[in-house]
Protein backbone atom coordinates (compact mmCIF):
# COMPACT_ATOMS: atom_id res chain seq x y z
CA UNK A 1 0.00 0.00 0.00
CA UNK A 2 1.54 3.40 -1.05
CA UNK A 3 1.99 6.10 2.06
CA UNK A 4 -1.13 8.32 2.40
CA UNK A 5 -0.04 11.02 4.69
CA UNK A 6 3.97 12.24 2.40
CA UNK A 7 3.70 14.46 -0.64
CA UNK A 8 3.28 12.20 -3.35
CA UNK A 9 5.03 12.37 -6.99
CA UNK A 10 3.36 12.50 -10.15
CA UNK A 11 4.73 11.56 -13.62
CA UNK A 12 2.84 12.41 -16.41
CA UNK A 13 2.75 11.43 -20.23
CA UNK A 14 1.06 12.54 -22.98
CA UNK A 15 -0.19 10.89 -26.10
CA UNK A 16 -1.87 12.12 -29.01
CA UNK A 17 -2.95 16.12 -30.07
CA UNK A 18 -2.03 19.39 -28.64
CA UNK A 19 -5.18 19.29 -26.89
CA UNK A 20 -4.14 16.45 -24.51
CA UNK A 21 -0.57 18.83 -24.06
CA UNK A 22 -2.89 21.85 -22.84
CA UNK A 23 -5.13 19.25 -20.98
CA UNK A 24 -1.46 17.89 -19.06
CA UNK A 25 -0.92 21.66 -18.42
CA UNK A 26 -4.46 21.97 -16.54
CA UNK A 27 -3.39 18.64 -14.96
CA UNK A 28 -0.45 19.42 -13.47
CA UNK A 29 -1.95 23.02 -12.25
CA UNK A 30 -5.09 21.01 -10.20
CA UNK A 31 -2.97 18.62 -8.80
CA UNK A 32 -0.07 20.88 -7.44
CA UNK A 33 -2.46 22.97 -5.86
CA UNK A 34 -3.64 19.77 -3.92
CA UNK A 35 0.27 19.89 -2.80
CA UNK A 36 0.98 16.94 -5.51
CA UNK A 37 4.61 17.26 -6.93
CA UNK A 38 5.53 16.45 -10.59
CA UNK A 39 8.57 14.79 -11.86
CA UNK A 40 10.71 13.64 -14.33
CA UNK A 41 11.40 10.49 -13.53
CA UNK A 42 9.01 7.45 -13.58
CA UNK A 43 10.71 5.20 -11.28
CA UNK A 44 11.01 8.17 -8.62
CA UNK A 45 7.05 9.04 -8.86
CA UNK A 46 3.96 7.72 -6.54
CA UNK A 47 1.84 7.79 -9.46
CA UNK A 48 1.83 7.74 -13.16
CA UNK A 49 -0.80 9.08 -14.98
CA UNK A 50 -1.10 8.19 -18.70
CA UNK A 51 -2.91 11.10 -20.79
CA UNK A 52 -4.32 9.01 -23.46
CA UNK A 53 -5.13 8.97 -27.33
CA UNK A 54 -7.50 7.33 -28.86
CA UNK A 55 -7.64 8.46 -32.83
CA UNK A 56 -5.81 5.24 -33.97
CA UNK A 57 -5.55 1.65 -33.01
CA UNK A 58 -1.71 2.28 -32.74
CA UNK A 59 -2.36 4.54 -30.03
CA UNK A 60 -4.29 2.21 -27.82
CA UNK A 61 -1.58 -0.84 -28.17
CA UNK A 62 1.52 1.85 -27.22
CA UNK A 63 -0.60 2.82 -24.13
CA UNK A 64 -1.57 -0.91 -22.98
CA UNK A 65 2.52 -1.79 -23.32
CA UNK A 66 3.13 0.72 -20.93
CA UNK A 67 1.17 -0.19 -18.41
CA UNK A 68 2.66 -3.65 -18.61
CA UNK A 69 5.91 -2.02 -18.88
CA UNK A 70 5.65 0.00 -16.01
CA UNK A 71 4.11 -2.56 -13.57
CA UNK A 72 7.42 -4.62 -14.54
CA UNK A 73 9.64 -2.35 -14.32
CA UNK A 74 8.67 -1.62 -10.87
CA UNK A 75 7.90 -4.83 -9.34
CA UNK A 76 6.21 -5.89 -6.33
CA UNK A 77 8.83 -4.10 -4.06
CA UNK A 78 8.30 -0.42 -5.86
CA UNK A 79 4.60 -0.30 -6.07
CA UNK A 80 2.87 3.02 -8.05
CA UNK A 81 -0.38 3.80 -8.95
CA UNK A 82 -1.25 3.79 -12.09
CA UNK A 83 -4.29 6.18 -13.79
CA UNK A 84 -5.80 6.41 -17.39
CA UNK A 85 -6.67 10.08 -19.07
CA UNK A 86 -7.79 11.59 -21.67
CA UNK A 87 -9.33 10.19 -24.55
CA UNK A 88 -8.98 5.92 -24.39
CA UNK A 89 -10.56 6.71 -20.86
CA UNK A 90 -14.26 7.90 -22.50
CA UNK A 91 -13.33 5.23 -25.28
CA UNK A 92 -12.62 2.25 -23.69
CA UNK A 93 -13.81 2.84 -19.87
CA UNK A 94 -16.00 -0.74 -20.01
CA UNK A 95 -13.06 -2.26 -20.89
CA UNK A 96 -10.64 -0.24 -18.64
CA UNK A 97 -12.45 -1.11 -16.03
CA UNK A 98 -13.20 -4.86 -16.26
CA UNK A 99 -9.61 -5.85 -17.80
CA UNK A 100 -8.50 -7.53 -14.90
CA UNK A 101 -5.10 -8.22 -16.15
CA UNK A 102 -4.65 -4.18 -16.75
CA UNK A 103 -4.03 -2.91 -13.22
CA UNK A 104 -4.80 0.16 -13.45
CA UNK A 105 -5.98 2.22 -9.99
CA UNK A 106 -8.11 5.45 -11.38
CA UNK A 107 -9.42 6.64 -14.75
CA UNK A 108 -10.26 9.98 -15.66
CA UNK A 109 -11.70 11.38 -19.04
CA UNK A 110 -11.34 14.63 -20.50
CA UNK A 111 -13.46 16.48 -18.68
CA UNK A 112 -13.05 14.91 -15.22
CA UNK A 113 -9.90 16.88 -14.35
CA UNK A 114 -11.12 18.54 -11.72
CA UNK A 115 -12.04 15.55 -9.56
CA UNK A 116 -9.06 13.93 -10.03
CA UNK A 117 -7.64 14.73 -5.90
CA UNK A 118 -10.69 13.13 -5.03
CA UNK A 119 -10.60 10.44 -7.78
CA UNK A 120 -6.33 9.64 -6.67
CA UNK A 121 -7.75 9.36 -2.96
CA UNK A 122 -10.71 6.97 -3.29
CA UNK A 123 -8.25 4.79 -5.27
CA UNK A 124 -5.77 5.21 -2.32
CA UNK A 125 -8.11 4.35 0.29
CA UNK A 126 -10.33 1.65 -0.84
CA UNK A 127 -7.70 -0.29 -3.59
CA UNK A 128 -10.75 -0.08 -6.21
CA UNK A 129 -10.58 1.33 -9.35
CA UNK A 130 -11.97 4.71 -9.10
CA UNK A 131 -13.30 6.05 -12.37
CA UNK A 132 -15.12 9.72 -14.00
CA UNK A 133 -15.69 9.95 -17.56
CA UNK A 134 -18.84 11.87 -17.33
CA UNK A 135 -18.81 14.00 -20.73
CA UNK A 136 -19.87 17.93 -19.39
CA UNK A 137 -21.89 20.54 -22.13
CA UNK A 138 -19.92 22.74 -20.33
CA UNK A 139 -16.64 22.47 -18.76
CA UNK A 140 -14.33 24.41 -20.33
CA UNK A 141 -11.45 24.98 -17.49
CA UNK A 142 -11.52 29.05 -18.07
CA UNK A 143 -10.98 28.84 -14.51
CA UNK A 144 -7.68 26.91 -14.25
CA UNK A 145 -4.28 28.81 -15.19
CA UNK A 146 -2.40 25.68 -17.24
CA UNK A 147 1.29 25.44 -15.41
CA UNK A 148 2.85 25.77 -18.39
CA UNK A 149 6.74 24.75 -19.59
CA UNK A 150 8.49 27.71 -20.32
CA UNK A 151 9.07 28.30 -24.14
CA UNK A 152 8.26 30.81 -27.54
CA UNK A 153 4.82 29.19 -27.54
CA UNK A 154 1.97 28.78 -25.44
CA UNK A 155 -1.43 26.69 -26.09
CA UNK A 156 -4.59 27.84 -25.21
CA UNK A 157 -8.22 26.05 -25.71
CA UNK A 158 -10.50 28.16 -26.78
CA UNK A 159 -13.28 25.31 -27.31
CA UNK A 160 -13.56 22.02 -26.86
CA UNK A 161 -15.33 18.96 -28.35
CA UNK A 162 -16.82 18.44 -31.55
CA UNK A 163 -20.14 18.19 -32.92
CA UNK A 164 -18.91 16.95 -36.51
CA UNK A 165 -19.06 13.34 -36.08
CA UNK A 166 -17.38 12.66 -39.08
CA UNK A 167 -18.24 8.80 -39.09
CA UNK A 168 -14.23 7.65 -39.11
CA UNK A 169 -13.53 9.59 -36.05
CA UNK A 170 -13.76 8.88 -31.95
CA UNK A 171 -13.30 12.40 -31.02
CA UNK A 172 -16.89 13.53 -30.97
CA UNK A 173 -17.54 10.24 -28.39
CA UNK A 174 -14.05 11.12 -26.17
CA UNK A 175 -14.73 14.42 -26.19
CA UNK A 176 -18.24 15.34 -26.58
CA UNK A 177 -20.14 18.35 -27.47
CA UNK A 178 -19.12 21.99 -28.41
CA UNK A 179 -18.05 24.25 -25.78
CA UNK A 180 -16.12 28.02 -26.09
CA UNK A 181 -14.68 29.89 -23.45
CA UNK A 182 -16.05 33.81 -23.39
CA UNK A 183 -13.40 36.00 -25.63
CA UNK A 184 -12.52 38.12 -22.52
CA UNK A 185 -11.44 35.16 -21.01
CA UNK A 186 -9.75 33.79 -23.50
CA UNK A 187 -7.65 37.49 -24.04
CA UNK A 188 -6.78 37.95 -20.17
CA UNK A 189 -5.11 34.49 -20.13
CA UNK A 190 -3.32 35.62 -23.55
CA UNK A 191 -2.35 39.05 -21.64
CA UNK A 192 -1.13 37.25 -18.76
CA UNK A 193 0.99 34.96 -21.02
CA UNK A 194 2.19 37.88 -23.20
CA UNK A 195 3.33 39.35 -19.77
CA UNK A 196 5.11 36.06 -18.94
CA UNK A 197 7.24 36.53 -21.75
CA UNK A 198 5.46 33.95 -24.63
CA UNK A 199 5.76 35.22 -28.24
CA UNK A 200 3.37 32.93 -29.33
CA UNK A 201 0.22 31.78 -28.87
CA UNK A 202 -1.72 28.96 -30.77
CA UNK A 203 -5.44 28.63 -30.35
CA UNK A 204 -6.88 24.96 -29.88
CA UNK A 205 -10.02 23.14 -30.20
CA UNK A 206 -11.02 20.05 -32.19
CA UNK A 207 -12.77 22.73 -34.73
CA UNK A 208 -11.19 25.69 -33.35
CA UNK A 209 -13.51 27.58 -36.13
CA UNK A 210 -16.59 26.67 -35.47
CA UNK A 211 -15.51 28.84 -31.82
CA UNK A 212 -19.11 30.53 -30.80
CA UNK A 213 -19.87 32.12 -27.62
CA UNK A 214 -23.35 34.26 -27.76
CA UNK A 215 -22.49 36.11 -30.48
CA UNK A 216 -18.70 36.42 -30.95
CA UNK A 217 -17.18 34.33 -33.71
CA UNK A 218 -13.45 32.76 -34.36
CA UNK A 219 -12.91 35.94 -36.70
CA UNK A 220 -13.74 38.22 -33.65
CA UNK A 221 -11.40 36.61 -31.11
CA UNK A 222 -8.93 36.19 -33.29
CA UNK A 223 -8.40 39.89 -33.77
CA UNK A 224 -9.57 40.72 -29.72
CA UNK A 225 -6.32 38.14 -28.94
CA UNK A 226 -4.53 39.94 -31.66
CA UNK A 227 -5.01 43.80 -30.03
CA UNK A 228 -2.58 41.93 -26.97
CA UNK A 229 0.69 44.44 -26.41
CA UNK A 230 3.60 42.38 -26.85
CA UNK A 231 2.62 38.97 -28.46
CA UNK A 232 4.73 38.32 -31.71
CA UNK A 233 2.84 35.75 -33.68
CA UNK A 234 -1.20 33.78 -33.24
CA UNK A 235 -1.57 30.54 -34.67
CA UNK A 236 -4.55 28.19 -34.95
CA UNK A 237 -5.76 24.56 -35.36
CA UNK A 238 -7.28 22.78 -36.57
CA UNK A 239 -10.42 24.29 -38.20
CA UNK A 240 -12.52 22.31 -40.58
CA UNK A 241 -12.67 23.75 -44.08
CA UNK A 242 -16.51 24.28 -43.56
CA UNK A 243 -16.02 27.49 -41.29
CA UNK A 244 -13.89 29.83 -43.09
CA UNK A 245 -15.84 33.04 -43.93
CA UNK A 246 -14.47 35.45 -45.90
CA UNK A 247 -13.98 38.17 -42.50
CA UNK A 248 -11.84 34.96 -41.34
CA UNK A 249 -9.64 35.13 -44.14
CA UNK A 250 -9.32 38.76 -44.40
CA UNK A 251 -8.07 38.65 -40.77
CA UNK A 252 -5.73 35.60 -41.31
CA UNK A 253 -4.26 38.25 -44.45
CA UNK A 254 -4.29 41.51 -42.96
CA UNK A 255 -3.88 41.09 -39.71
CA UNK A 256 0.15 41.03 -38.78
CA UNK A 257 0.22 39.12 -35.96
CA UNK A 258 -2.18 35.89 -37.68
CA UNK A 259 0.78 33.66 -38.86
CA UNK A 260 -0.12 33.08 -43.07
CA UNK A 261 -0.53 29.21 -42.41
CA UNK A 262 -3.54 27.55 -42.64
CA UNK A 263 -4.08 23.91 -41.96
CA UNK A 264 -6.76 22.70 -44.24
CA UNK A 265 -8.05 18.78 -43.32
CA UNK A 266 -8.82 17.35 -46.81
CA UNK A 267 -8.84 13.76 -45.77
CA UNK A 268 -10.01 12.71 -49.17
CA UNK A 269 -10.15 14.09 -52.84
CA UNK A 270 -13.15 11.51 -53.84
CA UNK A 271 -16.64 12.71 -53.40
CA UNK A 272 -18.30 9.51 -52.69
CA UNK A 273 -15.70 8.84 -49.75
CA UNK A 274 -15.90 12.51 -48.53
CA UNK A 275 -19.85 11.98 -48.14
CA UNK A 276 -19.16 8.64 -46.50
CA UNK A 277 -16.62 10.19 -44.45
CA UNK A 278 -19.56 13.18 -44.10
CA UNK A 279 -17.29 15.66 -44.52
CA UNK A 280 -20.01 18.03 -45.68
CA UNK A 281 -17.70 19.61 -49.05
CA UNK A 282 -17.05 18.09 -51.80
CA UNK A 283 -13.68 18.21 -53.79
CA UNK A 284 -14.59 20.84 -55.95
CA UNK A 285 -16.01 23.18 -52.59
CA UNK A 286 -12.20 22.72 -51.41
CA UNK A 287 -10.68 23.23 -54.12
CA UNK A 288 -12.53 26.84 -54.54
CA UNK A 289 -11.82 27.43 -51.20
CA UNK A 290 -7.93 26.72 -51.37
CA UNK A 291 -8.48 29.14 -54.50
CA UNK A 292 -10.27 31.91 -52.48
CA UNK A 293 -7.30 31.16 -49.52
CA UNK A 294 -4.40 32.19 -51.87
CA UNK A 295 -6.23 34.85 -53.73
CA UNK A 296 -6.87 36.56 -50.13
CA UNK A 297 -3.59 35.69 -48.58
CA UNK A 298 -0.73 35.68 -51.40
CA UNK A 299 1.82 32.74 -50.24
CA UNK A 300 -0.11 31.30 -47.37
CA UNK A 301 0.88 27.83 -46.08
CA UNK A 302 -1.23 25.37 -46.01
CA UNK A 303 -0.65 22.10 -44.54
CA UNK A 304 -3.60 19.12 -44.33
CA UNK A 305 -4.47 15.71 -43.16
CA UNK A 306 -5.35 13.10 -45.55
CA UNK A 307 -7.12 9.48 -44.51
CA UNK A 308 -6.03 6.70 -47.15
CA UNK A 309 -7.93 3.05 -47.28
CA UNK A 310 -11.19 4.70 -45.44
CA UNK A 311 -13.91 1.68 -46.03
CA UNK A 312 -14.67 0.71 -49.75
CA UNK A 313 -12.21 3.48 -51.06
CA UNK A 314 -11.57 1.75 -54.85
CA UNK A 315 -7.93 2.73 -56.84
CA UNK A 316 -9.68 5.22 -58.67
CA UNK A 317 -10.81 7.04 -55.84
CA UNK A 318 -7.69 6.84 -54.03
CA UNK A 319 -6.11 8.36 -57.41
CA UNK A 320 -8.53 11.42 -56.82
CA UNK A 321 -7.15 11.51 -53.78
CA UNK A 322 -3.32 12.13 -55.44
CA UNK A 323 -5.10 14.50 -57.93
CA UNK A 324 -6.17 16.60 -55.32
CA UNK A 325 -2.87 17.09 -53.54
CA UNK A 326 -1.16 17.43 -57.19
CA UNK A 327 -3.44 20.24 -57.65
CA UNK A 328 -3.24 21.94 -54.31
CA UNK A 329 0.67 21.58 -53.73
CA UNK A 330 0.13 21.85 -49.91
CA UNK A 331 2.94 22.71 -48.20
CA UNK A 332 2.98 19.40 -45.93
CA UNK A 333 0.74 16.66 -45.25
CA UNK A 334 -0.03 13.93 -42.15
CA UNK A 335 -1.09 11.05 -43.62
CA UNK A 336 -3.13 8.22 -42.12
CA UNK A 337 -3.94 4.30 -43.10
CA UNK A 338 -7.34 4.66 -42.41
CA UNK A 339 -7.99 3.10 -38.73
CA UNK A 340 -11.55 1.21 -37.42
CA UNK A 341 -12.53 2.55 -34.09
CA UNK A 342 -15.17 1.92 -31.62
CA UNK A 343 -18.33 3.04 -31.33
CA UNK A 344 -17.80 5.72 -34.75
CA UNK A 345 -20.44 5.67 -37.65
CA UNK A 346 -18.48 3.95 -39.57
CA UNK A 347 -17.18 1.07 -37.41
CA UNK A 348 -21.46 0.10 -37.32
CA UNK A 349 -22.11 0.70 -40.84
CA UNK A 350 -19.18 0.41 -43.22
CA UNK A 351 -16.60 -2.67 -43.29
CA UNK A 352 -12.78 -1.82 -43.22
CA UNK A 353 -12.22 -3.74 -46.34
CA UNK A 354 -9.67 -2.30 -48.14
CA UNK A 355 -6.58 -4.73 -47.29
CA UNK A 356 -3.89 -3.69 -45.35
CA UNK A 357 -1.25 -4.39 -48.24
CA UNK A 358 -3.22 -2.26 -50.24
CA UNK A 359 -3.38 0.84 -47.34
CA UNK A 360 0.82 0.49 -47.39
CA UNK A 361 1.04 0.88 -50.85
CA UNK A 362 -1.55 3.66 -51.28
CA UNK A 363 0.25 5.79 -48.16
CA UNK A 364 3.59 5.23 -49.61
CA UNK A 365 2.56 6.93 -52.61
CA UNK A 366 0.99 9.69 -51.38
CA UNK A 367 4.33 10.02 -49.14
CA UNK A 368 6.62 9.78 -52.32
CA UNK A 369 4.20 12.67 -54.24
CA UNK A 370 4.20 15.24 -50.96
CA UNK A 371 7.87 14.71 -50.55
CA UNK A 372 8.53 15.82 -53.98
CA UNK A 373 6.00 18.66 -53.46
CA UNK A 374 7.39 19.47 -50.39
CA UNK A 375 10.93 19.55 -51.81
CA UNK A 376 10.59 21.51 -54.89
CA UNK A 377 8.12 24.19 -52.57
CA UNK A 378 11.21 24.32 -50.49
CA UNK A 379 13.63 24.78 -52.94
CA UNK A 380 11.42 27.83 -54.16
CA UNK A 381 12.48 29.38 -51.07
CA UNK A 382 15.99 29.64 -51.42
CA UNK A 383 17.14 32.82 -51.53
CA UNK A 384 13.81 34.60 -49.77
CA UNK A 385 14.39 36.71 -46.92
CA UNK A 386 12.36 34.95 -43.96
CA UNK A 387 11.75 35.94 -40.46
CA UNK A 388 11.90 33.46 -38.16
CA UNK A 389 11.01 33.18 -34.00
CA UNK A 390 13.68 31.08 -32.32
CA UNK A 391 11.99 28.19 -31.30
CA UNK A 392 12.98 26.71 -27.13
CA UNK A 393 11.51 23.24 -27.65
CA UNK A 394 14.71 22.44 -29.57
CA UNK A 395 17.06 24.95 -29.48
CA UNK A 396 19.16 22.62 -26.62
CA UNK A 397 19.01 20.10 -28.98
CA UNK A 398 22.30 20.83 -31.19
CA UNK A 399 24.86 22.93 -30.94
CA UNK A 400 25.67 24.18 -34.07
CA UNK A 401 22.29 24.63 -35.54
CA UNK A 402 19.49 27.00 -33.99
CA UNK A 403 15.90 26.06 -35.15
CA UNK A 404 13.27 28.91 -36.01
CA UNK A 405 10.19 28.62 -37.65
CA UNK A 406 9.03 30.70 -40.17
CA UNK A 407 5.57 32.50 -39.75
CA UNK A 408 4.30 29.41 -42.25
CA UNK A 409 5.61 27.68 -39.48
CA UNK A 410 8.36 26.12 -41.96
CA UNK A 411 11.39 24.61 -39.56
CA UNK A 412 14.60 26.69 -40.62
CA UNK A 413 18.34 25.59 -38.81
CA UNK A 414 20.49 28.53 -38.42
CA UNK A 415 24.49 28.21 -37.26
CA UNK A 416 24.97 29.62 -33.60
CA UNK A 417 24.40 33.34 -33.01
CA UNK A 418 23.88 35.63 -29.71
CA UNK A 419 19.92 34.76 -30.06
CA UNK A 420 17.81 34.01 -27.34
CA UNK A 421 14.71 31.80 -27.42
CA UNK A 422 11.75 33.99 -28.75
CA UNK A 423 13.98 36.34 -30.91
CA UNK A 424 12.63 36.95 -33.99
CA UNK A 425 15.57 36.86 -37.01
CA UNK A 426 15.51 37.60 -40.33
CA UNK A 427 17.74 35.11 -42.34
CA UNK A 428 18.18 34.20 -45.92
CA UNK A 429 17.02 30.81 -47.13
CA UNK A 430 20.06 29.32 -48.17
CA UNK A 431 19.48 25.82 -48.88
CA UNK A 432 16.37 23.49 -48.64
CA UNK A 433 15.42 19.30 -48.23
CA UNK A 434 12.09 18.49 -48.19
CA UNK A 435 11.60 18.79 -44.65
CA UNK A 436 13.44 21.63 -43.52
CA UNK A 437 15.30 24.47 -44.47
CA UNK A 438 18.93 26.12 -43.79
CA UNK A 439 19.39 29.79 -43.12
CA UNK A 440 21.74 32.50 -42.86
CA UNK A 441 21.07 35.38 -40.84
CA UNK A 442 20.88 38.82 -42.37
CA UNK A 443 23.52 42.07 -41.25
CA UNK A 444 21.52 44.94 -40.59
CA UNK A 445 23.54 46.83 -43.48
CA UNK A 446 21.68 43.95 -45.85
CA UNK A 447 18.09 44.55 -44.49
N1 LIG B 1 -10.33 17.93 -35.27
C1 LIG B 1 -9.34 17.68 -36.19
C2 LIG B 1 -8.89 16.25 -36.28
C3 LIG B 1 -8.28 15.64 -35.13
S1 LIG B 1 -7.68 14.05 -35.46
C4 LIG B 1 -9.86 18.02 -37.53
O1 LIG B 1 -11.02 17.85 -37.82
O2 LIG B 1 -9.06 18.38 -38.32
C5 LIG B 1 -6.34 14.37 -36.55
C6 LIG B 1 -6.41 13.59 -37.79
O3 LIG B 1 -6.39 12.20 -37.54
C7 LIG B 1 -7.67 13.77 -38.61
O4 LIG B 1 -7.65 14.95 -39.35
C8 LIG B 1 -7.66 12.54 -39.50
O5 LIG B 1 -6.91 12.75 -40.66
C9 LIG B 1 -6.95 11.51 -38.63
N2 LIG B 1 -7.89 10.50 -38.15
C10 LIG B 1 -8.97 10.68 -37.37
N3 LIG B 1 -9.62 9.51 -37.18
C11 LIG B 1 -8.93 8.57 -37.86
C12 LIG B 1 -9.09 7.17 -38.06
N4 LIG B 1 -10.11 6.52 -37.54
N5 LIG B 1 -8.18 6.53 -38.81
C13 LIG B 1 -7.13 7.18 -39.36
N6 LIG B 1 -6.93 8.50 -39.21
C14 LIG B 1 -7.81 9.19 -38.47
FE1 LIG C 1 -13.05 14.19 -35.74
FE2 LIG C 1 -14.26 15.32 -37.78
FE3 LIG C 1 -14.54 16.34 -35.34
FE4 LIG C 1 -12.21 16.55 -36.60
S1 LIG C 1 -14.13 17.47 -37.27
S2 LIG C 1 -12.53 15.94 -34.48
S3 LIG C 1 -12.10 14.65 -37.75
S4 LIG C 1 -15.28 14.37 -36.02
FE1 LIG D 1 -6.23 11.71 -29.72
FE2 LIG D 1 -8.17 12.65 -28.28
FE3 LIG D 1 -6.51 14.30 -29.46
S1 LIG D 1 -8.31 10.92 -29.59
S2 LIG D 1 -5.94 13.21 -31.27
S3 LIG D 1 -6.00 12.88 -27.87
S4 LIG D 1 -8.68 14.62 -29.16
Amino acid sequence: MINNTLQKKIFIETYGCQMNEYDSELVRSILKKENYEFVTDELKADIVMLNTCAIREHAHRVVYGRVYHIRHLRGKDNPVMIGILGCMATNLRQELLENRNLKIDFIAGPDSYKRLPQLIREAMDTGQKAYDVTLSEFETYSDITPSRKEGVNAWIAVMRGCNNFCTFCVVPYTRGRERSRSPQNVVEEVRRLSDEGFKQVTLLGQNVNSYRYEDYDFAYLLEEVSKVDGLERIRFTSPHPKDFPDRLLEIVANNPKVCKHIHLPLQAGNNRILDLMNRTYTREEFLGLVDKMRALIPHVALSTDIIIGFCSETEAEFEETLDVVRRVEFDSAFTFKYSQRKGTIASKKYPDDVPDNKKTDRIMRLNDLQKEISYRKNQAHIGQVQEILIDAASANRSQDQIPGRTDGNQLVMIPPGPYKVGDLVKVRITDATPHALKGAPMFPEET
